[in-house]
């Protein structure tokens, strides 16, 4: 269980902001040295933090079918997930054990994997089934040549893999369920920019600057500086509410529906973001490639109705596309021109004060795990 505000709690507390012109604020302002967005050694041990996480990998509507498969890199492994002729989901090191080549690329339905080197074949659930030519290979036991497994778990619609631990139950506590199995997989986006990970990153947890950078795009629809912000572990929920939210005013308080009247983003510790826009939500991985280059890895999927229905492709990538003109960019482009500013070296500091307490958590989280 998780402590987050149920849906009536929170249309509860968004008009009491824009009653009083407040908004949810945390209790420290955090100095974050800029040497941590530079660093190798830091990056380097960032990196081994994710690896020994729980980190989300696709969602589970790509892997709606037996035999469909996702192959990517996540934090530089290549990893295959697929669903097995048994339903179940299984993760795997994308490597061939003949000489290591990947068994798969992107993403897709098989029946089987046939490695594109010199074609040994595995079955869904990893074992080697066939060498081509095995009197080349007297005393290579087939039984012993599966791919090697990578922890997986499937919840609430989305699909975890930890590749250095196994992922328990309480690893995935208090993690709400995001998505449900109607809510249709669309497209997704790479996108690889020159900035720190962590700069992308922030730019989702807060509302603090939505006046000042989306004045055009998000804040003729969105309010500025008036959010919910709650945690819990350590990764935290932000909630955008959309000016529209007074409608509400106008409706009795049970008959009441948040659905379409805000953006949450909930930002999972450490590189990952779910956000459920009005008609579409989006799984966003954050890779670090480099200390200042990152690949932004975004899967869409369309978003659920009051009435239980979805909402059609058409209307959620229509969606999808005003988010990406609009606010995505100016996101991005912000965290490139900071990294440039960090790259100069001369600001010893980001300060991040009483209104971006999501960023304050998720660097109190940061360091605590690395040291
Ligand atoms: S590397 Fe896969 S069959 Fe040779
Ligand atoms: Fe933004």
């Amino acid at each position: 269980m998780n402590n987050l505000l149920n849906d009536d709690q929170l249309i509860e507390r968004i008009l009491e902001h824009v009653d009083n012109k407040t908004t949810d604020m945390g209790s420290e302002v955090w100095r974050e040295p800029t040497t941590n967005y530079l660093n190798q050694a830091r990056f380097d041990a960032e990196v081994a933090l994710i690896k020994r996480s729980p980190v989300p990998f696709c969602p589970s509507s790509m892997l709606a079918d037996k035999g469909s498969y996702v192959a990517r890199k996540a934090v530089g492994t290549p990893i295959l997930v697929v669903r097995g002729m048994d339903g179940e989901i299984r993760a795997f090191i994308n490597g061939c054990r003949h000489r290591g080549m990947p068994v798969a690329s992107g993403s897709g339905c098989a029946r089987a994997f046939v490695c594109p080197y010199h074609a040994w074949s595995y079955s869904l659930d990893g074992k080697l089934k066939n060498i081509a030519g095995s009197h080349g290979f007297p005393g290579v036991d087939p039984n012993e040549y599966g791919l090697l497994q990578v922890s997986v778990k499937e919840k609430g619609g989305l699909v975890y893999v930890n590749q250095e631990a196994d992922i328990e139950e309480v690893d995935l506590e208090g993690y709400p369920d995001f998505f449900s199995h109607n809510q249709e997989y669309f497209e997704q986006e790479s996108l690889i920019d020159q900035t720190n990970w962590k700069l992308i990153a922030e730019t989702t947890m807060e509302g603090y600057h939505i006046k000042g950078l989306h004045k055009n795009s998000f804040y003729p629809y969105g309010l500025d500086n008036t959010n919910v912000v709650e945690s819990f572990g350590p990764n935290s929920r932000v909630v955008f509410p959309f000016r529209r939210i007074n409608d509400l005013r106008e409706i009795e308080p049970e008959e009441r529906n948040i659905v379409g009247l805000v953006t949450s983003v909930y930002n999972l510790f450490p590189n990952t973001v779910v956000s459920i826009l009005s008609k579409h939500s989006t799984l966003t991985i954050f890779e670090p490639i480099a200390p200042d280059q990152t690949e932004i890895l975004i899967y869409r999927v369309t978003n659920q109705l009051n009435d239980g229905s979805t909402v059609n492709k058409e209307d959620a990538k229509y969606d999808a596309d005003f988010v990406k003109g609009a606010g995505l960019d100016e996101d991005r482009e912000a965290a490139v021109k900071i990294q440039e500013t960090i790259n100069a070296g001369r600001n010893t500091h980001l300060t991040f004060g009483l209104f971006e307490k999501a960023i304050v958590h998720f660097h109190q989280n940061l360091e605590k795990r690395l040291s």
